[in-house]
């Protein structure tokens, strides 16, 4: 087996590093050390819509919004929300909504923004796992955590949780995915690259994997600002 290019092991995710609560002006956030990635989310809401004909009378509206820092990137990223950022947002905001009780809030909006300071590949992944904390740090009520990670293939063996150099290789492949935990439900799944059927399968299992590290350091990070007495089974 060869060598990842930073070292790791195959199923090695890079460091994490995470805390809450670091905005005083949002009900909720979470900033986040993933490798070189560095983002920040925060949450607010239920609040009213405007303009109210956006509001939904079955559920509140999640407003995701996604976006890089002009600095997060070598080459200068314009602050015009693109194609991109927007399809990150939409999907993203689908994602989450499915781990908030949204129904518990109907006619009203929840106001999540996910910005990215320092981006070296699975960002989207990231900013989710950020968001989910900063909704939990909000005191939404929750069915779980949503868990992202990216799996996929560099150089001719299947990883976990790619960097930027690795994404750069020339038979990459990385899968975005998101999970609702503790139910492992899939919630989001992109992918670029081309892959055989059976290694589709085995990225997704790695992809689990790692949702469930990521929740487990999700749950301590949650723990640790929020300690729980007596025997509580998160
Ligand atoms: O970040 P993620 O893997 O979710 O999304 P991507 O579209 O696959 O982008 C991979 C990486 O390309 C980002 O994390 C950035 O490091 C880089 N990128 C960039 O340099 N400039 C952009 N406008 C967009 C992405």
């Amino acid at each position: 087996m060869t060598t990842r290019l930073d070292n790791r092991k195959v199923d090695e995710l890079r460091k994490i590093k995470i805390e809450l609560g670091v905005s005083k002006n949002a009900e909720g956030s979470c900033y986040l050390e993933w490798g070189k990635n560095i983002v920040i989310a925060t949450v607010n809401g239920p609040k009213p819509v405007f303009p109210r004909h956006l509001a939904d009378p079955q559920k509140a509206v999640v407003d995701y919004k996604y976006r890089m820092a002009c600095f997060s990137v070598s080459e200068r990223k314009s602050p015009v929300p693109g194609k991109r950022d927007k399809e990150i947002s939409l999907v993203s905001g689908n994602a989450l909504e499915s781990a908030i009780m949204v129904e518990q809030f109907p006619n009203t909006l929840i106001d999540v923004n996910v910005l990215i300071l320092s981006a070296d590949a699975g960002t989207r992944v990231a900013a989710l796992t950020a968001a989910s904390l900063a909704a939990a740090d909000a005191g939404l009520p929750m069915r779980g955590m949503i868990s992202a990670v990216a799996a996929g293939r560099a150089n001719e063996q299947l990883v976990l949780d790619l960097t930027k150099d690795e994404e750069d290789t020339a038979d990459a492949v990385d899968m975005a995915c998101a999970f609702l935990m503790p139910q492992k439900e899939i919630v989001l799944l992109q992918m670029d690259g081309f892959v055989k059927k059976e290694d589709c399968s085995k990225i997704l299992e790695n992809a689990l994997i790692g949702a469930e590290k990521i929740y487990d350091i999700q749950k301590k990070a949650l723990l640790e600002k929020y300690p729980l007495e007596g025997e509580i089974q998160l």
